[in-house]
């Protein structure tokens, strides 16, 4: 096995694990520990820290979030550019062994799918009760088409039709926004504050809709629940993916679709329900009840862990290792949480070290220059190794809204009425059957996407999408004028609407989330996923205000539109999306085959192999 870092410890032939998910050992400082200075952690697992506390040559002081060096860095890491051996000596067979073995460890026997959340019950319930944030979304977006309709609504608030078009589309700017701001947020005030602060924002925006007197209550309300839905959409699969292990991420990920399905289709059948009430309780029942959601939201995540990824990015290594134990239910000192924890461990400092290295004028640790590299982090998102992998992410949730699933889920029954459901009740009830479609394929993406992967499921569901989008096409084309006629090709358009929305939901519903929460580097995570995030708003805005008149003007065209880009995505899936199933997060620049520099290569080495001969070091002085 080739390892990519040059031939110290990497290039060294591994056996390789039972699975094929161990690939070459990159960021191989996953055995040992970079402990600070008396931690808990490090004294029970290994030992005190070298008294010195250097880190390699290059005078590195770990004390929390700060760095001291006494040498000008960039002098420093020309030097070790210039002499990459002697600074970071040999690493041989024995260490490069032992790194495997403790890499193999966080990969061994894990379940994956429903057997693997058992395995993982206290990372399960934690995924599950973020994905509370999802069901806010699916019922917030959902909620509203039957709001707009309802005759107490209206006889409170006339609104044209271009205004309902506005209360419906202001909702998805918010999102788009809040979504856009969060990057920076998570990674300050960490994920779990970052679901409680948008919880709380939803319950202002709620609260406004819900007491609205006027309509800029409404708009208002839309807006600041927007901001909220928005920054929940990215926080909560940044969170559920920083907590898993690989052999469940796409599982506990997928739990977020899952609960926006769940909340589209609550929310149609209480809409459906309240719709009965002769009082404004007609509508502002529906709005209201989201106010508890929230506030289970705001109030519960408190009692969840932080990202174990993000306290060890914030210095609080100690803490990461309480987390990664508690989360894996393993001690502190087991090799799985102590590989994990290096594993992390290893990115973080290499991070350090390039922020160091590259914006050198930001290292003094003062706020402003935290601020400053955080926006720095954007930066980088533009850089050779990242560019691609945010084009990924935002164009996974360009495909995802242009194969067309709003303009199902927002226009369904006036879709059902064009291709013959004649009746109200008829195309409603078709509707409701659409939601609960949606739902129930959305299971096996949770059960299998870590079995059968990415790649499988996006493709093979291009392929039904364009299918189902040209036969619907089809139908309409040829029967639309007279459909009493020719009610069983009516009947054949529904029936491909609903494989439509089965291919969807178990493929790329899930992995829009799933994909952008794993890709990016530790560093740029929350950035990159609130970028792609975004892009999931935008397009959804986009397709918003485009399908009333397609459908309108283009009538069986429109399908034709959505299956090109169908057809698009399987290319762009098949040429450009590498398959992520199983590969820890830290893998992943090895899966974008990332091209970092010499420099950086070098920098990695040094850091890994300075983590194993401390781990040794450490182990004698035990
Ligand atoms: C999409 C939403 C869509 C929903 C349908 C989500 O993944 O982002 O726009 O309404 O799936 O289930």
């Amino acid at each position: 096995m080739e390892g990519r870092y040059g031939d110290g410890m990497t290039s060294v032939q591994t056996p390789r694990n039972q699975s094929d998910n161990v690939g070459p050992l990159d960021h191989a400082g996953n055995t040992g520990g970079v402990a600070p200075q008396q931690s808990a952690f490090s004294h029970q697992y290994s030992g005190q820290m070298p008294a010195d506390n250097t880190y390699g040559n290059n005078n590195y002081s770990n004390t929390g979030n700060e760095y001291s060096t006494g040498m000008n860095e960039k002098t420093m890491l020309d030097r070790q550019e210039a002499q990459p051996d002697e600074k970071m000596g040999t690493i041989g067979v024995t260490e490069a062994e032992e790194v495997y073995q403790a890499r193999a460890a966080i990969h061994e026997g894990e379940y994956s799918g429903l057997l693997g959340m058992i395995h993982n019950p206290f990372t399960a319930a934690t995924a599950i009760f973020a994905s509370l944030g999802g069901l806010l979304f699916g019922y917030d977006q959902g909620v509203i088409s039957g709001v707009l309709v309802m005759q107490f609504f209206e006889a409170k608030f006339p609104l044209s039709a271009s205004d309902k078009g506005f209360i419906v589309a202001i909702l998805e700017l918010g999102c788009w926004f809040g979504a856009l701001c969060c990057g920076y947020l998570a990674d300050r005030l960490s994920r779990k504050y970052t679901i409680v602060m948008a919880s709380c924002i939803f319950l202002v925006g709620t609260a406004l809709q819900t007491g609205a007197q006027s309509r800029s209550y409404l708009y208002a309300g839309r807006f600041i629940a927007g901001l909220s839905i928005g920054s929940l959409s990215m926080v909560v699969p940044l969170y559920q993916s920083e907590i898993s292990p690989p052999s469940i991420r796409g599982s506990l990920v997928a739990l977020q679709q899952f609960a926006i399905t769940v909340g589209i289709l609550i929310s149609f059948w209480i809409d459906f329900g309240t719709n009965t009430i002769q009082s404004d309780t007609q509508w502002r029942l529906p709005l209201g009840l989201q106010l508890i959601l929230g506030a289970i939201l705001a109030l519960g995540i408190l009692f969840f862990p932080h990202s174990p990824r993000w306290l060890m990015a914030q210095g609080r290594d100690d803490e990461a290792a309480r987390v990664l134990s508690k989360l894996r239910r393993k001690p502190v000192d087991s090799p799985l949480v102590v590989a994990e924890w290096s594993e992390i461990k290893a990115v973080v400092e290499f991070d350090k070290e390039v922020a160091r290295r590259d914006f050198p004028q930001y290292a003094d640790g003062s706020g402003r220059s935290n601020f400053m590299l955080g926006l720095m982090r954007y930066r980088e998102l533009f850089r050779p190794g990242i560019f691609p992998r945010l084009c990924i992410g935002v164009l996974v949730n360009f495909f995802q809204q242009f194969t067309g699933i709003n303009a199902v889920i927002y226009y369904a029954p006036t879709i059902f009425q064009s291709i013959g459901l004649s009746g109200t009740s008829t195309s409603l009830l078709a509707t409701g059957v659409v939601g609960i479609i949606n739902v129930v394929f959305t299971i096996p993406a949770v059960l299998f996407l870590d079995v059968i992967g990415r790649r499988p499921l996006l493709l093979g569901a291009a392929v039904m999408l364009t299918i189902s989008h040209v036969i619907i096409a089809i139908m309409i084309g040829l029967y639309s004028s007279d459909w009493p006629a020719h009610a069983a090709q009516g009947w054949v358009a529904v029936a491909f609407i609903y494989v439509y929305i089965a291919s969807f939901a178990c493929s790329w519903g899930p992995i829009g989330w799933v994909l952008p929460s794993e890709i990016f580097p530790l560093r740029v995570r929350a950035k990159g996923i609130s970028i792609s995030a975004s892009s999931n708003w935008m397009n959804n805005f986009i397709i918003a205000l485009i399908t009333p008149p397609m459908l309108q003007a283009w009538n069986w065209g429109a399908y034709v539109f959505f299956a090109a880009f169908c057809f698009l995505a399987f290319f762009w899936v098949l040429i450009f999306v590498p398959e992520t199933k199983g590969r820890t997060l830290e893998e992943m620049d090895e899966v974008f085959g990332s091209k970092a520099g010499t420099v950086d290569v070098q920098l990695m080495q040094r850091i890994e192999g300075d983590i194993i001969r401390r781990r040794r070091s450490s182990f004698v002085q035990v």
